[in-house]
């Protein structure tokens, strides 16, 4: 599957990952360890039913990365023929800082293009500040909006 390396292979990398490709469902309990790590996952949340429901939408938009054979990166996102979004970004802590979540993100960015997506937006928690800096080199912009939700099915 090409998700787009050619156009990255200049990109600060770490060698040691040798694949991109799309979530398998053998992939459901190393990815919610990953997002449990990444401290992603909120009681009001059930990730493996983000997962189940994802899986369902059916879009390819759902990526891992592997290192030795091993997961140690995510991303899901979605596009609704508007915008698209980003969520459940993620790499395992001892491969942070190597270029891996940049990596990804673009992979997801370049697929949402390839989809007609005019724009993505994406939500940071206010309690993850210190991650602003990761968005900014990757040239995203705060917002001038207020976020509002409507939760339609609960999780928990
Ligand atoms: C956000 C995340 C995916 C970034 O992955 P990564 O592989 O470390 O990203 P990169 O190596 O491409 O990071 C590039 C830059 O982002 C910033 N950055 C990344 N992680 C950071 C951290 N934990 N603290 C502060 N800055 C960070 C740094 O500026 C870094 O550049 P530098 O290494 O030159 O300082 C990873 O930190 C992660 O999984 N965090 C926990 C989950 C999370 O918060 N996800 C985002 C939800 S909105």
């Amino acid at each position: 599957m090409d998700l787009g390396f050619e156009s990255l292979r200049d990109r600060h990398i770490n060698m040691t990952v040798t694949k991109f490709r799309k979530f398998k469902k053998s992939d459901k309990n190393t990815i919610i360890n990953l997002w449990k790590t990444c401290k992603l996952i909120v009681p009001w949340n059930d990730p493996l039913k983000d997962i189940n429901r994802k899986l369902l939408i059916k879009d390819g938009l759902f990526i891992v990365g592997e290192s030795k054979n091993k997961v140690i990166a995510s991303a899901m996102a979605g596009y609704d023929g508007h915008r698209g979004y980003i969520y459940y970004l993620a790499v395992l802590p001892e491969f942070q800082k190597q270029g891996i979540g940049s990596l990804i993100l673009s992979i997801v960015e370049k697929k949402l293009l390839e989809m007609g997506c005019p724009k993505i937006n994406l939500f940071v928690r206010n309690t993850n500040i210190k991650i602003k800096n990761f968005y900014k080199i990757n040239k995203y912009e705060m917002q001038d909006s207020l976020v509002y939700g409507k939760r339609l099915i609960k999780d928990d």
